[in-house]
């Protein structure tokens, strides 16, 4: 796929379904009662995934272009697979099935992709374990393929050395089938749809400060749910608008759970032009349209409790961070060496090959703003959000950008370069 500079971006853009929202939809609709009915649900690879596994359990999942039905079968109504569930690229699916997996009587084997294939799995199989859960790296190397062979679990209080709401969700989900109170400890809040949407099912859920706790055996009952268009994807517009001069575009229907947007908030620490309309609450999960034009940034800083609410827009910020002046420090982020790919790594090798000044340090970056970027070869890595970032870099650079796998996007977004060209 290649991109030149852009004229200004005019218009308005429809954000697809939240993917994090989407995956649970689904799961959680598998393990209530009756039928749930998912509208702007996202048609992206990974939460295909997600469907195509609980398909293999035995649930009847009906797909259109508007909704999608899931015909649960309650909190023990999942039949044994007969085969390896695939995962695809998917670590949301890969971490929240095992949770339900360890609570059941049958034996199951998940796989992924190449890339799934290298994410850490430790970081679920500790505290599963803790409760019973017998479950196995087929490997020995603590990744899948994984081996999760059902059994009597017990409710932990589980300190997460990592604020991951994978990890938090693979545990409370395991903790629908335990004895007793689970609950889940970070370090900081990571998002908290599982909490959300659990409750509205019928789980009783609850949270205090970092701490989410759970009861098991609810009666969890089939919902309408109507997904809030993802932020992380409305990040690649918002940054485009604001780095390529003259441009004046809305997004519509964005979530902006408060545990999901740091982006906006750095955004508008940068100096960026933002305003947000028709703002709409809608089941727990807040939404509304943004309207952004192109701004002079200037640099930020960025860490502590504020990276999980933004830790997948941290590629697409460090492109905006190369527009602004000063230079821009991202830290506390060593989770990005653990993404679709070590994020630090391919962020930094990309934004030098266009004239960057940048540096990779242990936890994050450094960014020196202000410095022109030209075109270059993009390798993605095949990780959408590396190509949809670039993609961004590409519109406000100097010659033509090259992107690598660019069809990696169909991941999260697989409309995504037909959306940027009509904004362009
Ligand atoms: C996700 C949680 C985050 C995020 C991922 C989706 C989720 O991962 O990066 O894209 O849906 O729970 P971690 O839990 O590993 O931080």
């Amino acid at each position: 796929m290649k991109f030149t500079k852009s004229t200004p971006l005019k218009g308005e853009v429809a954000i697809p379904g939240d993917k994090s929202i989407s995956h649970r939809a689904v799961m959680f609709g598998a393990l209530a009662e009756g039928l749930t009915e998912v509208t702007n649900f996202l048609h992206g690879a990974d939460c295909l995934s997600t469907i195509a596994c609980f398909r293999q359990m035995g649930i009847s999942i009906e797909e259109t272009a508007d909704t999608i039905l899931i015909h649960g079968k309650g909190l023990h109504g999942l039949l044994a697979p007969a085969d390896t569930l695939d995962t695809g690229n998917s670590g949301t699916t890969t971490r929240l099935i095992s949770g339900i997996l360890a609570g059941q009587t049958f034996e199951s084997v998940l796989n992924g992709d190449a890339s799934i294939q290298k994410r850490p799995m430790k970081r679920i199989m500790t505290p599963l374990s803790m409760m019973g859960a017998r479950i196995e790296s087929l490997r020995g190397n603590d990744c899948a393929p994984l081996k999760i062979t059902g059994a009597p679990l017990h409710g932990v209080r589980y300190q997460s050395p990592v604020a991951s709401a994978q990890v938090k969700s693979a545990v409370l989900l395991a903790g629908l089938y335990a004895e007793g109170e689970t609950s889940v400890t970070e370090p900081a809040v990571s998002r908290n749809h599982t909490e959300i949407m659990l409750h509205s099912f019928g789980a009783d859920v609850r949270t205090c400060g970092n701490t989410a706790s759970i009861l098991p055996n609810p009666r969890l009952t089939g919902q309408k749910i109507e997904v809030p268009g993802d932020i992380s994807s409305a990040a690649y517009f918002l940054a485009a608008a604001l780095i390529v001069p003259g441009s004046e575009v809305l997004i519509k229907n964005v979530g902006i759970n408060p545990t999901r947007d740091g982006i906006l908030r750095v955004c508008r620490e940068m100096g960026a032009s933002i305003t947000f309309l028709n703002k709409k609450e809608g089941q727990g999960e807040p939404a509304c349209d943004l309207l952004v034009k192109s701004s002079d940034l200037k640099a930020v800083s960025i860490g502590g409790s504020l990276i999980p609410t933004l830790i997948d827009e941290l590629p697409v910020i460090a492109v905006l961070a190369c527009f602004a002046s000063g230079t821009t420090v991202i830290r506390d982020a060593a989770e990005l060496k653990v993404k679709e790919s070590n994020r630090i790594d391919t962020v930094v090798e990309n934004l030098k090959a266009m004239g960057a000044h940048v540096q990779a340090t242990d936890d994050g970056m450094i960014i020196e703003g202000g410095h022109p970027l030209h075109g270059a070869v993009i390798d993605s890595h095949l990780d959408h959000r590396i190509a949809m970032s670039f993609a961004v870099a590409a519109l406000a650079a100097e010659g033509e950008t090259e992107i690598l796998d660019a069809d990696c996007v169909r991941i999260s977004y697989p409309d995504f370069y037909q959306d940027l060209a009509r904004l362009s």
